[in-house]
């Protein structure tokens, strides 16, 4: 990721690192180290992952029941973390020799029954504030944790009828934390099959299904068929807020491409996706607010 951020200059870098495998310290610092090398354009993926990496991680004394209080742990760790300093900290001044102000320097002494952590951290916060939060899953134990951390969540997006019923849910979630529901974009994930005719798409799709043991027939994706028709979907999720953002996944080699070829002229034209980048930072582009740090008077 910090390579990647030497050679670009405005995509977003989110890492996947999940909370039952790591510790929240060295978490806030790779991730906020990652912020101030690309300028603020951090994300963190912060995920469960599944319980059978218990017994790989030295934690094979704990559950799949841990697996949630644990990331809740972890999320108000890191969060807090990012707050160490308050933005005016660091006075800098080379005449009277004062370089910050202790005052507004904030440990965190956090106690829990994973993690225990003193701080404060050694970075202080970035032009973003604090990198951008995602989170993955579709549990009601995800969720009520997610009301209260995500600022983008990656969901399964096959299916409109379950997604708006999950959109329905989570923002509701976000509403009783007292957070705004625009303050939670979602981000369903997707593998289009694209070309300019239905034709080509189909062909596409009998293609990738060659490659796979024979007879196997894969699903249609919803997002699949000429270009004009999948950009009409997408529109209507988009407008139906059940797709703040697309996650591509890629099961055709071309895919990407081919994506971005046919399909993203057609959503420009419709005004629903960006021609230039509006801001510098991931925070500003998917249009997040700037987290204020807990300790501003
Ligand atoms: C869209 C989506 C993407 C996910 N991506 C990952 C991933 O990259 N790595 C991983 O270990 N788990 C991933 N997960 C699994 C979650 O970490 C979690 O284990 C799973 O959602 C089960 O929890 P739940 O029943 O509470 O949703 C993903 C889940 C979803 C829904």
């Amino acid at each position: 990721m910090s390579a990647l951020s030497m050679v670009t200059h405005s995509i977003g870098l989110t890492a996947t690192i999940a909370t039952s495998y790591a510790d929240p310290f060295t978490v806030a610092r790779q991730i906020a180290s990652l912020d101030k090398i690309s300028k603020g354009r951090a994300g963190w993926n912060a995920i469960t992952s599944n319980p059978g990496g218990l017994a790989n991680y030295s934690r094979s004394h704990l559950r799949k029941a841990d697996l949630y209080p644990m990331k809740k742990e972890f999320l108000e760790i890191v969060e807090g973390l990012w707050d160490s300093y308050e933005d005016d900290a660091f006075i800098r001044d080379k005449k009277s020799g004062v370089f910050y102000d202790p005052g507004k320097m904030h440990p965190l002494h956090y106690t829990g029954n994973y993690f225990s952590v003193e701080g404060p951290l050694n970075i202080s916060r970035s032009r973003q504030g604090r990198p951008v939060v995602f989170q993955a899953g579709t549990s009601m134990e995800f969720m009520d944790i997610a009301a209260q951390h995500a600022e983008v969540i990656m969901a399964p997006g096959d299916q409109f009828e379950y997604l708006k019923r999950f959109t329905a849910e989570l923002k509701r979630k976000v509403q009783n934390q007292g957070r705004s529901p625009n303050d939670l974009l979602i981000m369903p994930s997707h593998s289009p099959i694209v070309g300019e005719t239905e034709k080509e798409a189909l062909e596409k799709l009998r293609e990738i299904e060659s490659w796979m043991p024979k007879g196997y027939r894969l699903p249609k994706p919803q997002l699949m068929g000429a270009a004009e028709n999948v950009a009409e979907k997408i529109e209507h999720w988009y407008q139906e807020g059940v797709m703040d953002v697309l996650l591509i996944r890629q099961d055709y080699p071309a895919g990407f491409e081919d994506f971005i070829k046919l399909v993203v002229p057609i959503l420009q034209d419709k005004g629903i996706f960006r021609k230039e980048y509006e801001e510098d930072t991931l925070r500003g582009n998917l249009g997040l607010p700037y987290p204020e740090n807990r300790y501003k008077k």
